[in-house]
């Protein structure tokens, strides 16, 4: 009992700490056929349900601590009971809203490392702001749709609009353009946004440091010269 008692108390000191330390999301969503249950924390996923596997399925990458969640399909199933549930209860007071829509309010892209000609490397097309979820991207090379992308699940953002990030793995050769086209319910047409591989984007870092250098230098020795003249001056007057 007392061992029981501690271990409450254990918990609940672990919970203030990460209450205050890290978030934690929990998304349920049902309709009469499909079904969400998924966990995240600090903005990554964590697992989700899957309910036709009957288990949590884990996306973290590899490199993460192995964990489990114990109970947690059982606890999504009697969830998604009660969510279906209130489907009915209230789905006939909410039947008039329209949906509400939101179009991506930021579509951003750029390379995973520098760029290095030559050298492998990901494009990334980080799209954020929509809702509902998901995006299409479609990406283009030199005007040619390209296959081999990917794209995470979305992911929910604090204010309920979510977040999705695409993948294309190239080879920077300069004067390539690429593309990431985004698709979305409330756009009329395509976001989209351009990657021209140019020689100012590899990492050189041309002129400026050796400028700055050389200014630098050329102001602490004045500053070391004026300096010994006031110091001689000065020694001398006294
Ligand atoms: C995304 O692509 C699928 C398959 O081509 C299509 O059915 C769907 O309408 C597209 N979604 C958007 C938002 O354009």
């Amino acid at each position: 009992m007392k061992m029981k008692k501690l271990l409450l108390f254990l918990s609940c000191v672990l919970c203030v700490s990460a209450d205050a330390l890290h978030s934690d999301l929990n998304i349920r969503g049902c309709s009469e056929t499909d079904a969400e249950n998924m966990y995240g924390l600090d903005g990554e996923e964590l697992y989700y349900t899957d309910f036709n596997k009957q288990k949590e399925i884990f996306v973290l990458p590899p490199f993460v601590d192995p964990f489990t969640a114990p109970g947690g399909y059982e606890q999504a199933v009697a969830n998604l009971r009660v969510c279906r549930d209130n489907i009915k209860l209230f789905g006939k007071g909410m039947k008039d809203y329209p949906p509400e829509q939101d179009a991506p309010s930021g579509v951003m892209i750029y390379t995973r490392d520098e760029v290095e000609f030559g050298g492998k490397n990901t494009l990334i097309c980080h799209v954020t702001g929509f809702y509902p979820a998901p995006v299409n991207v479609s990406w283009t090379k030199n005007q040619q749709v390209t296959e081999g992308s990917s794209i995470n699940v979305p992911y929910p953002n604090k204010d309920g609009t979510f977040t999705q990030i695409s993948r294309l793995d190239f080879t920077p050769q300069l004067g390539d353009i690429y593309s990431c086209a985004v698709q979305h319910l409330a756009l009329t047409q395509p976001l989209t946004k351009i990657y021209e591989v140019k020689a100012s984007t590899r990492s050189d870092p041309g002129v400026g440091p050796s400028v700055f250098c050389g200014v630098g230098l050329t102001l602490g020795l004045l500053g070391v010269a004026v300096g010994t003249f006031f110091l001689v001056k000065g020694n001398e007057c006294s």
